[in-house]
């Protein structure tokens, strides 16, 4: 199968995730910084202090990318390396740090897609209230113009936030992220900011660079019913509206889906006009896509006993049928084809880029020093396959980044889980290429999948 001319191929990282340099150079302290730091948060005791340490080896990184003729790649920026309270001037030596990555990328003929938030706010912006808090919206512009300003004429392809959904929900209800609060009212305030921030982002690069195609990267997972009842249908769609349109809607349309048994507007604090600044016509909508939903809905028992289960009715689990990766995620393709199917005719066939897909998988190097991990292979062959047949029924997608470049620090899974196409020796920060890493270099070089 072939993949559309000027495909862009591509590997995905974040930079709390593989920077390290957590105090260097002026780099303020970030709520992940903070979360890592508390005893009992990360589930190994590790933090990403010093990660893969690409602050000092990004070159390394670049080369893997370059060994696997990959034409994009997707980084972040972290916040407080470049404004270390949130506020405030720019830090130089942040700045220079990213204008040195980006033009060495150019040079390889990478284009760099940048991801201006994947989770690191500056901590001093959660003391005074953090996504939840109004302001903040503000100060998430403020950052997009300094590095809009310091990189737009390099840099043309931006996503404003990373799974948004994520780290409202996990960081603000679950509390299983950071900062790890716990309250569904910091939740609904969160994901109404965010959106606001979305908005008024997408201005703010635009008037800086008005050819900037600029999107988000939303976590997406196709929510299928539990069953044909009407009731588990009516779920799904609650589980579809909140986990992979509540941050498009507001964009594209101005408005909210309807995930909730009622609209919790004043809870959500939304004031008048508020959803046309929501309002951006993105240029391109990002799926990170790993897994699908079985959506149920919950019983009356359930929904008397506990608010959330009231205004949500919605009990969501992953599928039980096919295999699964190392991190209990099932490996289910035809999930990443329905996603982008389904998209395709709700938006009035968009462009899309997968900005991430990938699968975690412990593999190591044998005694000859190779990583044989063949189930990466048939993972990525996999996903792309039904792709390939979502391009081929008519949606318009012009890349796919695997997660990730390089096995890294997984959040609060510490460095227990690895992504990478390459490994990474975390006692040495030597990296190689994986089966899995060799085999992605000739589909990039190709533009094909066997
Ligand atoms: C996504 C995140 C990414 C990575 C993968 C495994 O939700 O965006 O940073 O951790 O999961």
């Amino acid at each position: 199968m072939t993949f559309p001319k000027g495909f862009y191929w591509g590997a995905s990282t974040a930079a709390y995730q593989i920077e390290g340099a957590w105090k260097e150079d002026g780099k303020g302290e970030s709520i992940w910084d903070r979360f890592a730091h508390t005893p009992g948060k990360i589930k190994t005791g590790e933090t990403a202090d010093v990660a893969c340490d690409s602050y000092h080896r990004w070159r390394e990184d670049i080369a893997l990318a370059s060994a696997m003729n990959l034409n994009s790649y997707r980084f972040s920026i972290s916040w407080p390396r470049i404004q270390p309270v949130g506020s405030g001037a720019a830090n130089a030596k942040g700045l220079d740090f990213y204008r040195s990555m980006v033009d060495a990328l150019l040079e390889a003929h990478i284009r760099p897609l940048v991801t201006l938030y994947h989770w690191d706010l500056p901590q001093t912006l959660e003391d005074a209230g953090g996504w939840p808090q109004r302001d903040t919206a503000a100060r998430f512009v403020d950052f997009a113009q300094i590095v809009g300003r310091a990189l737009g004429d390099r840099v043309s392809d931006w996503i404003l936030f990373n799974e948004p959904s994520v780290f409202a929900y996990q960081g603000y209800l679950e509390g299983s992220h950071a900062p790890g609060r716990t309250s569904l009212l910091d939740f609904l305030r969160a994901t109404h900011v965010i959106n606001l921030a979305q908005g008024e982002g997408f201005r703010a690069l635009k008037a800086i660079r008005a050819d900037a195609r600029v999107g988000t990267a939303f976590n997406m997972s196709a929510c299928e019913p539990a069953s044909n009842s009407e009731d588990d249908k009516l779920a799904a769609e609650r589980a579809h509206a909140i986990t992979n349109v509540w941050f498009i809607e507001p964009a594209l349309h101005g408005r909210y889906p309807n995930a909730f048994t009622f609209f919790p507007e004043s809870m959500m604090r939304i004031k008048a006009g508020d959803m046309e600044k929501t309002r951006a016509a993105l240029d391109f909508i990002g799926i990170n896509l790993y897994y699908r939903t079985i959506a149920a809905a919950t019983g009356s028992f359930e929904r008397l006993t506990h608010l959330q289960n009231w205004l949500f009715p919605v009990k969501m689990t992953g599928g039980l049928q096919g295999p699964k990766t190392d991190f209990g995620w099932e490996v289910w393709p035809k999930s990443l084809y329905d996603m982008v199917m389904r998209i395709t005719r709700d938006y009035n066939r968009p462009v899309i880029e997968i900005t991430e897909n990938g699968c975690s998988y412990g593999d190591g190097p044998d005694a000859n020093g190779a990583i044989r991990d063949a189930r990466r292979i048939e993972y990525h062959r996999g996903y792309l396959s039904a792709l390939a047949q979502a391009i081929n029924d008519g949606a318009d997608v012009r890349g796919y980044h695997a997660w990730s470049l390089m096995d890294n620090f997984e959040w609060v899974e510490g460095f227990s889980q690895r992504f990478g196409l390459a490994y990474t020796d975390f006692k040495t920060q030597q990296r190689t290429l994986k089966d899995s890493g060799k085999w992605y270099g000739t589909v990039a070089a190709e533009n094909r999948v066997e």
